[in-house]
């Protein structure tokens, strides 16, 4: 099976407006869909810079390229690994957020209520905390914060508090384990349901806001001015903070002046609506649903 299908492959390199002699970076290789067409238009002087926590990418990395460097790091440290192997600014970033559909369907690693697994849900398998981890040892409020603002989880309270009084009696560790406990609890939709409460844990075991936040702050110091990023979110909250910090520099879309009252804009927004998978991309990925496109060029 394939590792990964790209999703809105041609168009999110396309908005990268890639110079051959430029720099680039992959923030999110996977199966190095969009990293091997950003390769490919690079000349001798281009170089790109891919990232990816997973080690399972290892296997399907580009080979024998010198134009190609992979960073086997957290995003979040953008700026530190980019300085590291000597990148200076760079012309363009691209992320792709979220899982590779790789993770979901590997059974071993707990992404998906499919398989029976170990409750582990971490993209970096060095990482902390598992899944298990947190519904161990989090309060009742922070579970069901947790499941309403990730999942939008509809009785997020109860699930939370079935949770906590569960595990009184016995240990959740693994996806059986919790869907005894999910089943019924379900509304409407039983596999959309589960799929909230999945996503909403890996989005939490993986602090994917928390990276996401520090990769936006640290992507805007290392391009250039001139310089495009363009993100491929797959969740709402995670769309909601690119389109703030395109807007206004932050993620909380607070409009900052300066002493003279001028406001601060960091970046010409090249997508004033998020831009959609085609219906022929969606008919051949239905994983492509929920992707939303935006791209910037940085001002200062
Ligand atoms: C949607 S896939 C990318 C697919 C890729 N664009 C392709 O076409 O094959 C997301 C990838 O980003 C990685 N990833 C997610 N968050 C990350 C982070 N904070 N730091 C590094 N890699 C991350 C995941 O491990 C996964 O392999």
């Amino acid at each position: 099976m394939d590792y990964h299908q790209p999703v809105l492959l041609t168009e999110s390199v396309e908005a990268l407006q890639i110079v051959a002699d430029g720099v680039y970076v992959d923030a999110t290789y996977g199966g190095g869909g969009h990293s091997r067409l950003i390769v490919q238009q690079l000349g001798a002087n281009g170089h790109l810079y891919s990232f990816d926590q997973d080690e399972d990418v290892l296997p399907n990395l580009i080979t024998e390229n010198e134009r190609f460097t992979f960073i086997h790091h957290n995003f979040r440290f953008l700026k530190r690994f980019l300085r590291l192997h000597g990148a200076g600014q760079v012309d363009g970033i691209l992320a792709d957020l979220g899982v590779s559909s790789h993770q979901l369907d590997d059974a071993q690693r707990g992404f998906s209520y499919r398989f029976e697994a170990d409750l582990d849900m971490r993209m970096n398998r060095e990482g902390e905390r598992t899944a298990t981890d947190i519904l161990r040892t989090y309060s009742a409020e922070a579970l069901q914060s947790l499941f309403s603002r990730y999942g939008e989880v509809r009785n997020a309270k109860t699930l939370a508090q079935a949770i906590v009084a569960e595990r009184e009696r016995r240990a959740i560790r693994s996806t059986t384990d919790f869907m005894l406990l999910l089943d019924p609890l379900v509304r409407g939709n039983r596999n959309r349901y589960l799929a909230q409460v999945f996503q909403a844990l890996r989005i939490e075991v993986n602090d994917e806001m928390g990276a996401l936040e520090s990769f936006l702050a640290e992507a805007r110091e290392v391009l250039r001015p001139g310089g495009r990023l363009v993100v491929i979110a797959y969740h709402s909250l995670e769309d909601r903070l690119v389109k703030n910090f395109f807007k206004t520099g932050n993620t909380a879309g607070e409009v900052i002046k300066d002493f003279y009252g001028n406001i601060e804009r960091p970046f010409r927004i090249l997508t004033k609506k998020a831009q959609l998978a085609s219906p022929e991309e969606l008919r051949r990925n239905p994983r492509a649903r929920s992707a939303k496109l935006r791209y910037a060029e940085k001002i200062n």
